[in-house]
């Protein structure tokens, strides 16, 4: 306990990917995680590449990371397993987005989308497997789908967003069904509208207004909230739960 707030994490040792943005979902789970009694190390492209990476006054380990790029995974893993002495915890948070329409999107954009959000969410976790195979503090994996690979895209994400993060979804099932019978639990997360740079000013105000209307909770999420349903999948809280998606949608899109 730490003020009165249980910390679900306590002694667990985390690896969060796409958490440079301090306005984005990566920072909401770096921080709430690190409030929870984690050690956490945070992978992404935005840090420099000669960053000394080291904890920074109680905050996290911050390590350069292109995570469509198997070697940088490997080097930027290894270091952050040194760091933090083993892992029990891999979030795939990193990713991009971009609404381009079918009759305009070229193949090289399409590659781009499921090389960072795809590939990158194999990639990183297969140089995570190792450690996590070895962890004995109940391992889990949560993956970052999207509202968007359940509805078909249609807003800011286009085809290559939609086809990227059911590629995402599927793979998280492919995991847990893999690594259950090897301790290692595989959630994942799908956000609707949340409040980050990916989304914000993006749709213009009459649009805003309508799609806020549309939706249950008539508002879009914060990063806070989904870093909250992430917290629930890495906890032992979820100790009997895999292969699952949990909406984080304000009831956006109900199924
Ligand atoms: N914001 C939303 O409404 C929303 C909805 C559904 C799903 N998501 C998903 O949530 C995740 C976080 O999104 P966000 O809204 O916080 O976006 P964001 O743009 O604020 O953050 C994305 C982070 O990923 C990093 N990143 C991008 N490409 C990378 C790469 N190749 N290697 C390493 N890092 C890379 C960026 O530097 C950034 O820090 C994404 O996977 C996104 O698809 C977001």
């Amino acid at each position: 306990m730490s003020g009165g707030v249980p910390q679900l994490l306590a002694g667990k040792r985390a690896v969060v990917t796409g958490g440079a943005n301090p306005r984005g979902i990566g920072a909401a789970i770096v921080r709430l995680f690190i409030e929870h009694g984690a050690a956490v190390a945070v992978l992404d492209r935005d840090y420099p590449d000669n960053d000394a990476g080291g904890p920074r006054g109680g905050g996290p380990v911050t390590l350069h990371c292109d995570v469509s790029n198997g070697a940088s995974c490997e080097a930027a893993m290894a270091r952050a397993q040194d760091a933090l002495g083993g892992i029990d915890v891999l979030v795939n948070n990193a990713g991009i987005v971009a609404a381009t329409r079918i009759w305009d999107l070229p193949e090289d954009e399409f590659r781009r989308m499921v090389d960072v959000n795809l590939t990158g969410t194999y990639n990183v976790t297969r140089v995570a497997l190792p450690a996590l195979l070895a962890s004995d503090r109940k391992p889990a994996i949560v993956n970052l789908g999207s509202t968007a690979a359940l509805r078909g895209g249609g807003l800011l994400g286009g085809s290559h967003y939609a086809a990227s993060k059911g590629g995402v979804i599927s793979f998280t099932k492919a995991l847990a069904r893999e690594l259950g019978p090897r301790g290692v639990r595989a959630n994942c997360v799908a956000p609707g509208i949340i409040e980050t740079d990916m989304t914000l000013g993006k749709f213009g105000e009459n649009w805003e207004t309508e799609l806020k209307q549309g939706i249950p909770l008539q508002r879009f999420g914060s990063p806070a909230e989904v870093a909250q349903a992430i917290l629930f999948l890495a906890s032992d809280l979820s100790s009997y739960s895999t292969g699952i998606v949990v909406d984080v949608n304000g009831g956006f899109h109900i199924h």
